[in-house]
């Protein structure tokens, strides 16, 4: 597979339907871990043209665990995130998808770019451990909904399947 392809005119859920399986062809056969994220994340982002879409991952440091930045594509974004702390720490402790209509209200929200308005962290999940978080932001407010919750927590599964 060369290129992502989707109508433009779809509608938003319509666009993921379409996405998934686009998705599904291109992690087939690979087993890279890395690049089929990174595939993803890119698929993500061309599909919707996301401010910023990335995976951080919970990763060892000493004897706590943080999230480490992974994969993305957008600005350059903060490396390490503790438990608890912005929007991915909450959701990483709480196990819940997080959807952030307006980050300015999100008390303790870590703002990597000013231009990020809104955001959604969904994380991933393997044998009832959250394993990373997947962060979509967006420079408009209220960008996302359970629609994006919906299908990001389908997407998520696939990550899931390779970590
Ligand atoms: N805003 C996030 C930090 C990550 S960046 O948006 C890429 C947060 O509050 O956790």
């Amino acid at each position: 597979m060369e290129s992502i392809l989707i109508n433009h005119e779809l509608g938003k859920g319509e666009k993921y339907e379409a996405l998934i399986p686009q998705i599904q062809a291109l992690v087939e056969g690979e087993t890279d871990v890395i690049a089929n994220i990174s595939n993803i994340i890119a698929a993500i982002r061309e599909t919707f043209s996301f401010f910023w879409v990335g995976i951080y991952f919970v990763k060892a440091k000493g004897s706590e665990e943080e999230l480490v930045l992974g994969p993305f594509q957008g600005p350059v974004a903060c490396t390490r995130i503790r438990k608890g702390k912005g929007v991915c720490g909450s959701s990483w402790e709480q196990k819940k998808t997080i959807v952030v209509p307006d980050v300015e209200l999100f008390p303790g929200h870590i703002a990597c770019s000013s231009l990020s308005k809104s955001e959604i962290v969904v994380p991933v999940i393997v044998k009832d451990n959250v394993v990373a978080v997947l962060d979509v932001d967006s420079e408009f407010v209220a960008h996302f909904d359970e629609t994006d919750k919906l299908y990001l927590e389908k997407i998520v599964k696939l990550i899931a399947a390779y970590l």
